[in-house]
This record gives structure tokens, C-alpha cells and sequence, in this order.
């Protein structure tokens, strides 16, 4: 059962497909108040209860016990004192009811951090729906929450293959290098990334035409050779005389405004930028339509990045931070004076006076950004998306972004953002994949091997063994970080026998993936979903259930030749190394089991089985009628 409750006038966020008729806020279920803006609500847990959800979040699958902060942020440093990522998944449950609180501004979740049993929940606004579901299970609540919001994107069959991505390829040269060391090292792969570089300083829709000279040209061999290659595109449009996207951007008023009705202007990789309004339709179309300069050229395929937005620092904000110094200049600088300049600068970047200072316009009326903040991204999402199904229909072009909010589940995926190549960050991923799934998000993937700082070939084979399952399977790393494609490292032959993995059980992932979408259900469920009974896997966070059939369980922890993993019922444990299957019958509970650097883990329910195609070096080249059935 759904039953929504609303307070003053929401703005629309395009979040729900349903009609659910609101019964206003007087029967709202949970004790609240009202006061200084805010709507400030709260329930009791029980001791053992787990509360899940929060979609893209850092920490446990399990909530309890932190503060979390729903509030689009740039955050490269993924620790677990942070509160809040890219996204804004404002959907919770515990015991047997789903909440899902439509609201574009900051919502703050405190789940037991202040006081063990209970949850307390702040809307920074007065303006909201809540949506209440009432289910015996969490996953009957998942689903009936999915089938308010819609279903997830389907993205094509090929972007379920392997991909390489780097800041950046910087040229022509450097991308047909990654495709041929793929190709000779024989080693699948199906999409290649074009980080900023690409561009003409860093300018949305253009080609730096000095690095790429036949763009056109690059991108039809690819294809010819069944690579995509996926170019980004950031939310700030660089503000350049002459640049025709900026300059009919800003003549039409496009872009978001100061309170005095001039352009906000902020800093972002390519200087100073405007920053389109999408959530104007108007600007949603235009801006979505500026695709096609790509997509003339056989592009299908693009993330869409900093729209948070990430700001490096505003105008006013620069002038402000050197002001401060020029007056310091000469001054004897003590402690305090020295660390309040610092902080100075150092909070230039997605400062809350700058994002306060920012205006859009609905339905006519000027907004502040705060109200919206977290609409932001999805609706750069949405002007991507709505452009690709109006011009090429469903299925047609990969699209995922880095900021999200539930609704954009919809028209695209997401990845995990600038994670770090840490071992930590493994079980990271792990955890997020559920929680993102509950919220709508099932293509989404982290960038494998991390993306800031030195990668180790281990730890890239142990990232990648948990990427052969989740829908985008991409190695991404930052610049100036060491090389980490698969073919860059002396054990070249293990990183070919963990890909190939993935294309044999291709088939079965994106079916599985399909049906997830077109029934509103889950691709990884924690262990406790579907053993609630059972102590131990109530409380595991290093392991998964992926589809009807398998758990996943990767090994997460540096010079280890195993791990221990628990079984909640009797089950094959199978290594899977290239075309190799290595089967072992384990019963429930305890065991530690060896798993080399080039094997894939996976455990089969008893009579279950799954489908195993021949691999081969592109999706396009997979035979998917010739099948063998790996038994549980
Ligand atoms: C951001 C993105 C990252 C990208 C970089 C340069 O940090 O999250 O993936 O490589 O910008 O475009």
C-alpha cells in the first residue's frame, strides 16, 4: 500500500509515475514538527532492525549508525567521515515500510547516530511529499517503491562489455593505442572513454581538432572494429566569445542567474562557465538537441559529469579570497590568521554561498538553486535523455551521469564517481550496488581499479572480478595516476582470463538486467533479503545475491589467496578463469576458499543453473545461441 502526504506546494521533480491521491499531512504516520523552514520527523528502530536504502551513499548497506546528508556534492575523497555523495536518493526502509520523501532540496538523516534506536529525519524546506509504503517484506516494499517511480533505464546490449577509460586519451594516437594493445594482448573490450581532453579547451560540443583531426574518421574505424567510444560532457558551458553554445546560451538567458538577473558565473575545468538551467524545458531542449553534433558523427554513448554542479569557485568568491589576502600581505601571519586563509581558499570549491547565490526559473517564477540543489544533474540527465528517445527510441545510446536524484533512474545510469584505488573501496562498491538498485539505479558501476591515486595490478584484478557483475564494467583512473588498463601490467594473461569471464556470462547478466527493470526488482539483493532468519547473513556486507540463482562474494583484501565466505544454504562454488569452471559442492555455513588473482568467484544454488555463452572479443562477436549450462 502507497499513501502520500503533502505539505505546502511541492515543485515537480518528475520523480513519481503514479497518481497517488494525497491525503495531506494531518495522518502522516510518524511523529514530526515544524519550525524555522524545516520539517523534522522521526521513528524508533528496533535494536536488531536494519534500515536500508539511500541509494548512492558511503558506508554499510545497513544505515544505522551514521548521519547522512541528501545534497549533490563533489566529493573526491570517498573516507567514512563524509556524509554525502553525488546523489540525492532520498528513499528508507526498516521493518515493514518504505519511505520516499520527493524533494528536490537538502534532507539531513540522522539513523541512530544520536541516539542508537531511533531515526530522525529533516526536510531543509516545507514544500514536500512523502511517500509511505506498507509491505510484509523489503523486497515487496522495493517493488511497489519501484512502480511509483518507473522503470529503470535499459541501456544497448553493448554497453554491458567491457570498457577503458582515462583522463584522458589526450589524442587520436592514444585511443587507437588502447584499442590495438586490447586487441593484441586479446583481451575483450567494447568502449573506449574520451575524458575532457577531447574537446576544444574544454568547450561542451566541439572537437580539439589539433589532437583528433578526423574525429569522424576515429569514431567509424571504432565502430568498423565494434568499439564505441564514449565522449563526456560536462554541465558548464565555458563562457568564450565566438563559442556559438555559450554565446546562444547566454543571449536566450539560458543560463542559471544571480539575483540581479545577470549570469552566475563559476570556475569549472574549462574557467569560467554558465551553468544551463535544465530545468527549463526549453533549456532541457536545446541544450539535449547540441547531442546530435556528436551523434551526426556516430557517437552512442556519453556521461554527462560535474552536475552537482561542481563548482571550483564562483567570481565573487575568487575576488573575495584575494582580497582577503592582499590584505594579510605584510601582516604577521599567526596560527590562526594562516589557517583562516587557508580555509578560505579551500572552500572556494561548491561553497554553499555560491550554490545560495544561484537563481533558475519555474514555470516563470525565479528559484533559488538551494530549493533545488538536487535537481540539478537529473535534469541534465533528462535533457540527454530526452533528446536520445525522441531521435533514436529506447536501448539506442548508453547515457549515465555522476549527480543523480530518483527519477533520472528512468533515462539513465550512474556511476559511483572518484573513488580511490584502495582495497577499501572495493567493499564500497559492493555496498552501494543494492542500495542504488532499491532507489531505481540498476547500470551503475564504479570506476574499477579507483580512480584517484597509484593502482596495483592486484587490486585491479580483485575490483575487476566484482565488475564482471555489475552492469557498467569500467576501468577508469585520474590523471597523473599510474597506468592501469589491463594490458599495462607483466600478468597481462590473469586480466584476459577474469574478462573473458564477463562475456561468457554476458547473456545472462543483461537478461537478468531486462527482467530486473521491466519487473521492478532487484539485480543484487543483500544476503538478509532473502535469508532473514538466519543470523549471520543477516548482518554480511561482503557478499550479494545477484538474480535468482548465484551470491557473489569478491575478495577484497590485498596478499590474500582467498577469503572467507559464508554459505546460507548448500551451494557450487565455482571458479571461473577464462573458459575454465572449476566446481566445488559447499554446504551451509563457514568456509574459506582460495580464489587466485585470475579466477571469478561465484556460488550456484542448488538446481539452479546458468547460462554460459563461448567469449568472445567484442559483445557484437558473442554467439548467443551457443549455451552450456553451468549446474548448481
Ligand atoms: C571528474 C570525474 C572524472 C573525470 C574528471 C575529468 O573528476 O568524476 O571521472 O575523469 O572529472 O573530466
Amino acid at each position: 500500500m502507497i499513501r502520500r502526504f503533502t505539505l505546502g506546494s511541492p515543485i515537480c521533480t518528475d520523480a513519481v509515475v503514479l497518481e497517488v491521491p494525497s491525503e495531506g499531512i494531518e495522518g502522516f504516520p510518524f511523529s514530526h514538527r515544524i519550525g524555522n523552514g524545516e520539517f523534522v520527523f522521526s521513528f524508533d528502530m528496533e535494536k536488531d532492525e536494519i534500515v536500508y536504502g539511500l541509494g548512492e551513499a558511503i558506508r554499510g548497506i545497513n544505515k544505522r549508525g551514521w548521519l547522512y546528508r541528501s545534497y549533490c556534492s563533489d566529493d573526491p575523497i570517498h573516507t567514512e567521515s563524509k556524509h554525502a555523495l553525488y546523489a540525492a536518493h532520498n528513499f528508507l526502509m526498516h521493518g515493514k515500510t518504505g519511505i520516499f520523501i520527493d524533494f528536490p532540496a537538502e534532507i539531513r538523516w540522522d539513523i541512530g547516530y544520536s541516539h542508537a534506536n531511533e531515526t530522525v529525519v529533516t526536510i531543509c524546506g516545507t514544500d514536500f511529499d512523502i511517500y509511505v509504503i506498507t509491505q510484509d517484506t523489503p523486497l515487496a516494499i522495493v517493488k511497489e517503491f519501484r512502480s511509483l517511480i518507473g522503470q529503470s533505464y535499459v541501456p544497448p546490449f553493448w554497453a554491458f562489455g567491457f570498457q577503458q577509460s582515462r583522463w584522458s586519451y589526450h589524442n587520436a594516437e592514444a585511443v587507437q593505442n588502447v584499442i590495438r594493445s586490447y586487441d593484441e594482448a586479446n583481451i575483450p573490450l567494447d568502449c573506449v572513454y574520451l575524458d575532457i581532453d577531447y574537446m576544444e579547451r574544454y568547450k561542451n560540443f566541439t572537437v580539439d581538432r589539433e589532437a583528433f583531426p578526423d574525429f569522424e574518421g576515429l569514431v567509424q574505424e571504432a565502430k568498423a572494429n565494434n568499439i564505441h567510444l564514449i565522449p563526456i560532457i560536462d554541465a558548464g558551458v565555458r563562457k568564450e566569445e565566438g563559442y556559438s553554445v555559450y554565446e546562444e546560451g547566454r543571449d536566450r538567458g539560458y543560463f542559471c542567474k544571480l539575483e540581479d538577473g545577470s549570469d552566475f558565473e563559476g570556475g569549472v575545468w574549462p574557467g569560467i562557465v554558465g551553468f544551463p538551467d535544465f530545468l527549463r524545458p526549453e533549456v532541457r531542449a536545446w541544450f539535449g538537441e547540441k547531442y546530435r553534433f556528436l551523434t551526426d558523427m556516430g557517437i552512442d554513448g556519453f556521461w554527462n559529469d560535474m552536475n552537482e554542479p561542481a563548482i571550483f569557485y564562483s567570481k565573487k568568491g575568487l575576488a573575495n579570497a584575494l582580497t582577503e589576502a592582499q590584505e594579510l600581505q605584510g601582516v604577521d601571519l599567526d596560527l590562526g590568521k594562516f589557517f583562516h586563509l587557508k580555509d578560505v581558499f579551500m572552500g572556494l570549491a561548491n561553497n554553499p554561498a555560491d550554490y545560495a547565490s544561484m537563481y533558475h526559473e519555474i514555470d516563470g517564477k525565479k528559484v533559488n538553486h538551494q530549493r533545488v540543489h538536487n535537481l540539478y544533474g537529473a535534469s541534465m540527465t533528462r535533457a540527454a535523455g530526452e533528446f536520445f528517445e525522441k531521435e533514436f527510441g529506447k536501448r539506442k545510446i548508453l547515457m549515465f551521469s555522476r549527480s543523480s536524484m530518483i527519477g533520472a533512474h528512468r533515462i539513465g545510469g550512474i556511476w559511483f564517481g572518484d573513488n580511490h584505488s584502495w582495497w577499501a573501496h572495493i567493499l564500497q562498491c559492493l555496498k552501494m550496488l543494492p542500495s542504488a538498485n532499491m532507489c531505481g539505479f540498476l547500470y551503475c558501476g564504479a570506476d574499477l581499479g579507483g580512480f584517484s591515486g597509484d593502482s596495483t595490478p592486484d587490486l585491479v584484478l580483485r575490483f575487476l572480478a566484482l565488475g564482471v557483475f555489475t552492469p557498467l564494467m569500467r576501468n577508469h583512473s585520474a590523471l597523473g595516476t599510474r597506468d592501469q588498463e589491463c594490458y599495462r601490467f607483466d600478468n597481462t594473461d590473469d586480466f584476459r582470463d577474469v574478462i573473458l569471464v564477463r562475456y561468457r556470462l554476458l547473456p545472462y547478466l543483461y537478461s537478468l538486467f531486462v527482467r530486473a527493470s521491466e519487473e521492478n526488482d532487484l539485480l543484487f539483493r543483500p544476503l538478509s533479503f532473502d535469508y532473514p532468519d538466519d543470523p549471520i547473513a543477516r548482518e554480511c556486507e561482503t557478499q550479494l545475491m545477484l538474480g535468482d540463482a548465484c551470491m557473489i562474494a569478491p575478495v577484497y583484501e590485498q596478499n590474500a589467496n582467498g577469503r572467507t565466505v559464508y554459505l546460507p544454504e548448500d551451494m557450487t562454488f565455482v571458479k571461473l578463469s577464462g573458459e575454465r569452471v572449476v566446481k566445488e559442492s559447499l554446504s551451509k555455513g563457514l568456509h574459506y576458499v582460495e580464489v587466485a588473482l585470475n579466477e571469478v568467484p561465484l556460488f550456484v544454488k542448488k538446481g539452479k543453473s546458468i547460462p554460459l555463452c563461448k567469449p568472445a572479443m567484442r559483445t557484437a562477436l558473442l554467439d548467443l545461441e551457443a549455451v552450456e549450462y553451468l549446474e548448481g
